[in-house]
């Protein structure tokens, strides 16, 4: 059977695009099925990019609303939907300890660093002013914590030759694209 997904986003979303592409017509074909595009933001440019698919949209602003009656609106929304999975994709936000109970392991993100070293928003600035020789984009279960939660899987970056923040989040992207795919991939046909 497969997987039914959806997505979470909150702005450009190319790391959706990516699993859009591998899902209509690549590596996630057979094993699971994009059901929702979702954004907590309108402006979100990733929400047009799921439309070009033909993707069903929503998007609950969470502007101004308070955390759990946001994450209670969401999850009214998925329930009728069957998800079995929850892919955040560049998805800035933290999700409430009750959400995360009704997902326990089933909600999976990924993170521009190595989590057991830097949490939060840029992943990239961290490793390009910390001057590292490499960096490991991290894909990783979701729990209550900022990043904090298991890890599935984690890629290398060789950053040591490049000497702008635009290169490190050029190559560390295109990884992105490349790997968060091929992790889902077989994380779902294990359990088929
Ligand atoms: C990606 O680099 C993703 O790893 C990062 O946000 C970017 C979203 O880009 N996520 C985090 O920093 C999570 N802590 P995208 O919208 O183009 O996929």
């Amino acid at each position: 059977m497969k997987k039914r997904i959806a997505i979470f986003i909150s702005g450009r979303g190319s790391n959706m695009d990516a699993i859009l592409r591998q899902a209509h017509e690549g590596i996630l074909r057979d094993v699971c099925e994009i059901v929702l595009v979702f954004s907590n933001n309108p402006d979100a440019k990733g929400l047009e990019t799921a439309k070009s698919y033909g993707i069903a949209t929503i998007c609950i602003p969470s502007k101004g609303k308070k955390r759990e009656d946001f994450d209670r609106a969401v999850i009214d929304l998925l329930a009728p939907l069957q998800i079995d999975y929850i892919i955040l994709a560049g998805y800035m936000r933290l999700i409430s300890p009750f959400f995360i109970k009704t997902y326990r392991d089933r909600i999976i993100n990924i993170h521009p660093a190595d989590t057991r070293a830097f949490q939060g928003v840029g992943g990239y600035d961290w490793a390009f002013e910390n001057k590292l020789k490499k960096t490991h984009i991290t894909v990783h279960y979701v729990d209550e914590g900022m990043d904090t939660g298991d890890i599935i899987e984690q890629r290398e970056l060789d950053i040591s030759k490049m000497t702008t923040l635009g290169q490190i989040e050029k190559a560390g992207l295109a990884l992105e694209h490349i790997m968060f795919s091929e992790v889902l991939r077989k994380l779902f046909e294990n359990e088929q």
